[in-house]
């Protein structure tokens, strides 16, 4: 799906609005999309989607996006298609949070990685641009013009984070189109999608949090919270079937919030809502063998040791991350923003296995069906060609059977 948004409605006379002009070496396919109108304080813009398909595996294509009755035309921009055989893809993916315009440290190095296709997904666990409403939206629309050289080629998958409140979160929704691979629905909140050996799943923390003023966030009212947690479970039953499972044994679940970091742990997140203590994620995510969950908001890095219901359960003692007998967490709200850091608390809960309180971009490297490395890189000097970039925390999962049985 490519998204773009203009300020000018780009409906051509038969009503068949936005075009993408896409081939290998030269545009010579196109396809339509549609554009909808979306009011933000006193100005209209279009949010144009244009659905690709039928596209080669792995096939570098060059498009542009616009419009042929008034030939307005984008930049020629490029991206990779998925490969034929995605079982034995090495796909990379880049994480982060809480990453706005101003001290976006990490939006450079996305940029430069992004020249060479170095990522095959990039993902903003929450809390966008600082904030996208800020200017009548304008200031939103600057943070993707600076983010365009990075997800213009790769794709951009986010989650919701509570600093896109304004106004029922009118901008996180409008903005973004996320897809559920699945049924094909678009839905921000919640949606998974297959990258290689990987089942990724986006679910909205935010849920937990905003109902109590679900009467100026409706789309936050407690309902969701239930109609969210059946999705899960759904979604997680489809992806645990044997043949899936077998295709694609890594699930990893993202959020903005995470459930244990350092200065505190959201147990609402955990457990579901209070006195009736209902839709916690700990208890679904361990039921269904879930690998990974990847949490944001603190503006730190954070691995903790496997963990469930606040025990770690590593794999051994010399190697917890071999066999993990519980999913592991990672924090990942470094991405940077005009909040800063966070400092961390003097003495770490024994879960905590390493802390970084720098700015930085975690990346997956999903190597094979039992082998992902993730890396912290530190992005804290941009001008410091040395230091940027730089590897701060390396660990191997390692996991040679997956699904629920791998706990025991
Ligand atoms: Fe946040």
């Amino acid at each position: 799906m490519i998204t773009w948004i203009t300020f000018e409605m780009s409906t051509n006379t038969d009503g068949l609005t936005p075009i993408v002009q896409y081939g290998q070496s030269e545009l010579n396919h196109k396809s339509f999309g549609y554009a909808t109108a979306w009011m933000n304080g006193n100005r209209t813009s279009f949010v144009n989607r244009v659905m690709l398909n039928h596209l080669k595996p792995d096939v570098i294509y060059l498009y542009r996006c616009g419009n042929e009755q008034n030939q307005i035309w984008s930049k020629t921009f490029k991206f990779r298609s998925k490969p034929e055989n995605e079982e034995e893809w090495s796909p990379k993916i880049a994480l982060f949070g809480d990453m706005g315009l101003v001290n976006g440290r990490s939006i450079p190095y996305l940029n430069e990685r992004s020249k060479n296709m170095e990522y095959d997904v990039i993902f903003h666990s929450g809390d966008i641009a600082y904030n996208l409403h800020e200017l009548n939206g304008k200031l939103g629309d600057e943070f993707m013009r600076k983010m365009e050289p990075a997800i213009s080629t790769i794709p951009y998958q986010t989650a919701v984070g509570n600093h896109e409140w304004f106004q029922n979160f009118t901008h996180y929704t409008n903005r973004y189109t996320m897809t559920d691979s699945l049924t094909g629905d678009q839905n921000n909140y919640y949606y998974s999608f297959n990258v290689g050996p990987v089942h990724f799943i986006s679910i909205s923390s935010e849920f937990y949090f905003w109902y109590l003023n679900q009467g100026e966030f409706p789309s936050h009212d407690i309902e969701n919270i239930k109609i969210q947690y059946d999705w899960l479970k759904r979604d997680l039953i489809e992806a645990n079937r044997p043949e899936n499972r077998r295709k694609r044994p890594w699930i990893i679940v993202a959020a903005h919030r995470a459930m244990y970091c350092s200065p505190w742990m959201w147990t609402i997140l955990r457990k579901g809502i209070p006195i009736v203590y209902r839709w916690g994620l700990e208890d679904i995510l361990y039921e269904y063998g879930v690998d990974m969950y990847i949490g944001a908001h603190e503006h730190t890095y954070e691995r903790l040791f496997p963990i469930y219901n606040r025990r770690v359960y590593n794999g051994s003692l010399d190697n917890p991350y071999r066999n993990p007998k519980a999913p592991v967490h990672f924090l990942v709200g470094s991405g940077g923003c005009r909040e800063l850091v966070d400092p961390f608390i003097n003495h770490p809960a024994p879960w905590s296995a390493k802390r970084i309180s720098d700015y930085g971009i975690t990346e997956l490297h999903v190597m094979n069906k039992t082998h992902i490395r993730i890396q912290q890189r530190s992005t804290h000097n941009v001008t410091d060609l040395q230091t940027y970039g730089k590897i701060v925390d390396s660990i191997l999962l390692v996991k040679e059977r997956h699904g629920k049985e791998a706990w025991f």
